[in-house]
């Protein structure tokens, strides 16, 4: 039997209609987690404008989107609502991101013409938003930036708030910024940090403690490109501050501008936006309405040699249904989405037919489209890997995670096969493929 795919997941977070980038605001509230989004609901292909989108959910598996909350409508963020960070206080929701503007005139929006604005909104319930206010300004930026500064994410840290900013310089070095805080209102700037080599701007920065490291996730742009490092167009990752090195979160085609939160049981929940500007490849969702979804939440812990371990949350679980075996040499029909969970040998070969080949040899992990019709335009992502002892695999019908090594690597991709059955086989490796649920994902518009 063949299922015409409609591209539509069943796992995965993406607007109705419209365009979707960062996630933003991340945070449980009220007893509920609440995923904002960056947001053109009028454009699939992304000039539209930037507004904050709204899901929530009281278990990461029954999601409600509840609208667009935040439009770009005062002077201050005229060109749009850009990305941000949610912080929980008693019984408020404070909401923090950049306001763009674009002057008018003769401007490369680099060094002139841009402003880039730290706008804090409050709310009550998620959804009904506070008037804005206007916190920092480009004037209260040290004076070798850029106009491009934006992205904040506040914390609390020993009594007093704290917030950091990714920023350009003026010749064109990225860096974070650190601003302090007593009330959430009034910042001071506090101090600056970039490592050498490291791309001419870095966005999205986040910065959180986890097993007694302190981290900084960055998404840095002007990377050189390497076999196994930095092979998209931008690159995104984590810096173990204190050893000064940096990891890559995923290795696969779409993954950038990752954001953390902490779940009420205390684990550190990481999800990403499961695609990235400025690529050489396609989305045919595109001419159909809509365009790019968030990743799969994903609980963090700590791996060896300061290396993070990134894992679907354990939630998801919930949505498996049938299970069976599968062992080396065999090949089975499967339905997307499905999950497969599996223990490898030394080599192994992983073939969703027609679509995608997974193979580990001679210390080196690929990811390979057998056809373009199902990559639009994606080929190749490797990982240098000197072991790779188990493969879990969440297969949705318009994507695919891949974690391998318990999660200490990740590659993401978006695919498009043309229909939903498709023929998995595995050499080198057995395990036990999943039949999955899909969340539920009610819209309020
Ligand atoms: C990252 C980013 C952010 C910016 C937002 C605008 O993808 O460029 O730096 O705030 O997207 O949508």
């Amino acid at each position: 039997m063949h299922m015409k795919n409609d591209f539509r997941q069943k796992l995965h977070l993406e607007p109705v209609s419209g365009w979707l980038n960062d996630p933003n605001g991340l945070c449980f509230f009220k007893g509920e987690y609440h995923v904002y989004f960056q947001y053109s609901p009028d454009s699939a292909e992304g000039n539209g404008i930037k507004c904050w989108g709204h899901w929530k959910s009281p278990d990461l598996l029954h999601w409600r989107f509840t609208g667009t909350v935040l439009f770009p409508d005062t002077p201050d963020d005229r060109d749009g609502v850009y990305s941000g960070c949610g912080f929980v206080k008693e019984d408020t929701l404070y909401l923090f991101y950049t306001g763009n503007v674009k002057e008018e005139g003769d401007h490369d929006y680099i060094t002139s013409g841009r402003g880039a604005n730290v706008i804090l909104v409050t709310t009550k319930d998620g959804h009904n938003m506070s008037g804005k206010r206007v916190l920092l300004r480009n004037t209260d930026y040290p004076e070798y930036c850029s106009c491009h500064v934006r992205d904040p994410k506040v914390w609390e840290e020993n009594g007093r708030y704290r917030m950091v900013l990714g920023a350009r310089t003026l010749d064109n070095k990225g860096c974070v910024l650190y601003y302090r805080s007593d009330d959430l209102i009034n910042w001071e700037f506090e101090e600056e940090l970039r490592t050498p080599n490291s791309g001419y701007m870095w966005e999205c920065p986040d910065e959180f403690m986890l097993g007694g490291h302190r981290y900084l996730s960055i998404s840095p742009q002007g990377l050189p490109h390497e076999k196994y490092f930095s092979q998209n167009v931008y690159s995104s990752g984590y810096l173990d501050v204190n050893k000064g090195v940096y990891t890559e979160w995923d290795k696969g085609f779409d993954f950038y501008a990752p954001q953390t939160f902490e779940a009420p049981d205390g684990r550190r929940i990481l999800i990403g936006w499961e695609g990235i500007g400025d690529i050489p490849y396609t989305n045919p969702t595109t001419s159909l309405g809509w365009q790019h979804c968030l990743t799969i939440p994903r609980e963090l812990s700590s791996g060896k040699n300061g290396l993070i371990m990134q894992y679907p949350v354990r939630e998801l679980e919930k949505l498996r249904t049938d299970s069976s075996p599968i062992k080396s040499g065999e090949t089975v029909k499967t339905e997307l989405p499905f999950e497969f969970v599996g223990k490898t040998g030394r080599n192994f070969t992983i073939i969703l037919e027609d679509i995608l080949k997974l193979e580990y040899r001679e210390d080196e992990f690929s990811l390979t489209f057998v056809s373009d019709s199902a990559g639009y335009g994606r080929d190749v992502r490797r990982a240098k890997l000197t072991e790779c002892s188990d493969v879990r695999i969440i297969a949705d019908t318009s994507s695919v995670e891949v974690y391998l090594n318990g999660g200490e690597t990740v590659m993401s991709a978006r695919m498009y096969p043309a229909d939903t059955s498709a023929a998995f086989s595995v050499n080198g490796l057995s395990g036990t493929i999943y039949k999955l649920d899909g969340m539920e994902m009610i819209s309020d518009e």
